[in-house]
């Protein structure tokens, strides 16, 4: 016998991609490019590898899952610092739980916050999305209700009908969002926040990208939460990770924040879970979150490629600067998948059909017809990539 639920999981894109390509041979004398996978390969801060190494014998030692409080503080202090969070600063002892990387935290928090036997049935997420909300709702026994993004690379929230607010438990917010970049503003995180407060479901607010932008930082939901006066965060959490902000994707650390009406039986849930986090990893993770200049460095290096990516493709694909997050989302000129095939064949560099992020709602799927590329590469490599899809355009066109 095995969990029903695990039928209702689908294919992960990556595996979807690889199906795409297999078969296809890109140029034998180019290096391959993935600009596929949202992993940064910017250098990671030479400071936090040598915590790391510094740390390394207390492996010999049980974390607890709850973490140091020298990491909750540091956690803490990056929020309240970076989100402004001065008439509410967030209490490392209630408001803060260090996480394995925000994946693991944002399924397992599903998995805490949903009550399968509530006639309210909805986990509501974007379409397209990051693939772990829709998971998470399907093992947590509800169902994902998707909402179109639209021109502005966000959903249209205004236009969700109360009824469906009042069937959620549960909703996924993506801000800057993956795929498109795009970033939710302050009115927009208001009205959220208050819907969760009037028809009483959680708000999760996965903020991974949140300290990649080119000029504005982007809000926080937690910053939403303070200036509606609601100090205690209510019915809101945020997600933070080291993943994209500090080069760190292979070290698994970020953080919940937020409401400790649900952190607290979270952390229950999390004790039994068994994910604590080695205590060399927190060290480390310390190092990371005190530290900024690696960060504006980071910063640094992607106004760099968006500038560079947006000048090369300009004329030949629609690519703009969403102004955050490290991701473009092209409209290209014919399917995605086959475009994705294609350019592969011709040019070694590897794109994400958008189709493969998104899901059909009445036949229509609003992440086809776009493909997303990740600007993780080193700027060189990055420019290099352009520069072929352009050579690639200006030869079908
Ligand atoms: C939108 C979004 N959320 C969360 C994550 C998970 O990041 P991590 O588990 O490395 O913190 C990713 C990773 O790509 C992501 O794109």
């Amino acid at each position: 016998m095995l969990n029903p639920d695990l039928d209702r999981l689908k294919a992960y894109p990556f595996e979807q991609l690889a199906t795409l390509l297999s078969g296809v041979s890109p140029p034998s004398d180019l290096a391959a490019i993935p600009l596929s996978i949202g992993e940064p390969q910017h250098a990671p801060p030479p400071a936090v590898l040598d915590a790391l190494h510094q740390h390394l014998g207390l492996i010999a030692k049980y974390p607890t899952t709850k973490g140091t409080l020298r990491l909750r503080e540091a956690i803490a202090d990056w929020a309240n610092a970076r989100f402004n969070l001065t008439h509410a600063p967030l209490d490392p002892d209630r408001q803060v739980i260090p996480v394995n990387g925000t994946r693991e935290a944002i399924f397992a928090l599903a998995q805490a916050a949903c009550d399968r036997d509530s006639a309210k049935r909805l986990v509501v997420m974007p379409n397209p999305f990051y693939q772990i909300y829709e998971g998470a709702a399907l093992m947590a026994g509800l169902d994902p209700h998707y909402l179109p993004i639209d021109a502005s690379g966000q959903p249209d929230y205004r236009a969700v009908s109360d009824a469906i607010w009042q069937n959620t438990q549960l909703m996924f917010i993506c801000t800057p969002g993956n795929p498109t970049g795009t970033p939710l503003d302050a009115d927009t995180l208001a009205f959220l926040i208050e819907k969760a407060n009037t028809h009483g479901f959680w708000l999760a607010s996965d903020e991974c990208y949140i300290d990649i932008y080119r000029d504005e930082p982007p809000q926080s939901i937690l910053e939403a939460a303070q200036h509606l006066g609601l100090s205690d965060y209510d019915r809101v959490v945020a997600f933070h990770s080291l993943s994209k902000r500090s080069n760190l994707p292979g070290l698994r650390s970020g953080c919940i924040t937020g409401d400790a009406r649900l952190l607290k039986p979270f952390l229950t849930y999390r004790t039994y879970h068994g994910c604590s986090m080695s205590l060399a990893v927190q060290e480390a993770s310390i190092v990371a979150w005190s530290d900024e200049t690696h960060v504006e460095q980071n910063r640094v290096a992607y106004r760099h490629k968006f500038a560079e990516a947006t000048r090369i493709l300009e004329g030949v694909l629609p690519a703009t600067d969403p102004g955050a997050g490290f991701y473009l989302w092209i409209q290209t000129p014919t399917a995605c998948d086959q475009f994705a095939r294609d350019l592969y064949a011709h040019t070694g560099v590897t794109v994400l059909p958008g189709q493969y992020l998104g899901r059909a709602v009445d036949g229509v799927n609003p992440g086809a017809g776009f493909v997303r590329l990740a600007l993780v590469a080193e700027p060189a490599t990055c420019t290099e990539a352009m520069h072929r899809i352009r050579d690639y355009m200006e030869q079908t066109q």
